[in-house]
């Protein structure tokens, strides 16, 4: 575990801020594309676009290479439902991605954090960054957050419950905001999806999303403390994407967007509002590299927004605040979508 920080003092108001541009956590995977990921041939090759398929390597690429976060300046007059001050968020795929982006966001409006990764260094380089952003942007504050990080594997009930726990230790007995970003995608023809590769996807995405609710659920509930909980789903819920064949995440994150429906009714009496984000094509380090390295791709999805152009990360901020926020109050099992559109056409 690394702790960031620790609380300070309480805060009085910010006097000035300026522009906001988080250096991402340069990630270093396995290097070198061998052969394109994506030709437009009409033909899909199995695991083409697979993240996990060991004979694609690529370059996670450098902090710099990132679309910017843009948060909104706290001096500048909004609700105060929005405000997240005093409250704790749990982002589990928080160390990178969109989860990182979404913790930023959560941070900027008053959270302190607690970082969920099986990646659990970069979890820590994640956590600093997010600190060190925070002085830079807020030199005159007289608290700063705490954030976290934490190394768990979702898929397993045990890491996350030890986890879960780890994390009551680390923030004064109490987590008011989970959100659940840990998850990937794969792209393999249903009749080639290795067993074992389905179960992955199912036990990271489903089981994993239903393990860390369930047990941030039984301590908002024995403490008799609301919360709100936002799984992140994706746009592939509800719509099929093409060209890519991806059946079982398409189906996972289906089932994600109904966890937080069918948890939202059971959970309303005791406080607790649980709703979906479902983005759509998102800018992440890796979406930008696979789509700068093909441009047919690039143009596939574009021309299917009717925004025009691919999500920034950026663009989740607004939605998981409002989602995690008091300003939400009355909103849950919903499914939020934020994808420019795609899914109304
Ligand atoms: N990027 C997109 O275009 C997009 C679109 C729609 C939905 N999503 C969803 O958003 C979420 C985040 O996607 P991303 O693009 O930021 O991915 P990412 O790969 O950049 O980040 C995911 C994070 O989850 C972590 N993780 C993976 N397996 C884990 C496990 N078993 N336990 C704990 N942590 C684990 C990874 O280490 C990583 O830090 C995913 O659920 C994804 O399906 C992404």
């Amino acid at each position: 575990m690394f702790r960031a920080a620790s609380r300070l003092r309480r805060a009085r108001p910010l006097q000035r801020s300026r522009g906001a541009i988080i250096p991402m956590p340069t990630i270093v995977r396995s290097v070198s594309t061998t052969r394109p990921l994506w030709k437009d041939d009409g033909e899909t090759k199995p695991g083409q676009f697979a993240r996990t398929d060991p004979s694609i390597n690529m370059d996670y690429p450098a902090g710099w290479d990132l679309p910017s976060s843009n948060p909104v300046r706290r001096y500048r007059r909004t609700l105060k439902s929005f405000s997240l001050e005093g409250k704790v968020a749990v982002v589990t795929g928080g160390a990178r991605g969109l989860g990182y982006v979404m913790t930023q966001a959560l941070v900027e409006s008053g959270a302190d954090a607690a970082i969920v990764d099986l990646d659990g260094e970069e979890a820590v380089k994640s956590a600093k960054n997010l600190l060190e952003h925070f002085k830079g942007e807020n030199p005159d504050a007289e608290c700063l957050p705490t954030i976290t990080a934490h190394t768990s594997d979702v898929s397993s009930p045990t890491s996350v419950r030890s986890t879960i726990s780890e994390i009551l230790t680390q923030h004064n007995s109490h987590i008011d905001i989970l959100v659940t970003s840990a998850g990937f995608t794969e792209t393999f023809k249903a009749e080639d999806y290795p067993h074992d590769r389905m179960q992955k996807l199912w036990g990271v995405n489903v089981d994993g999303t239903y393990f860390c609710a369930v047990e941030v659920a039984k301590h908002m509930i024995e403490r008799k403390r609301p919360g709100s909980m936002v799984f992140i789903g994706s746009m592939s819920g509800s719509i099929v994407n093409i060209p890519q064949p991806q059946a079982p995440y398409n189906a996972a994150k289906a089932a994600v967007r109904h966890l937080a429906s069918s948890l939202a009714v059971e959970w309303a009496p005791h406080g607790i509002r649980v709703n979906c984000i479902s983005p759509g094509y998102m800018l992440t380090a890796l979406t930008r590299k696979i789509l700068d390295d093909n441009p047919d791709l690039n143009a596939k999805w574009t021309s299917l927004i009717p925004q025009g152009r691919i999500g920034n990360p950026e663009d989740l901020m607004g939605a998981v605040v409002f989602l995690a926020s008091g300003a939400s109050n009355y909103v849950t099992g919903a499914d939020l979508r934020v994808d420019g559109g795609y899914t109304v056409t």
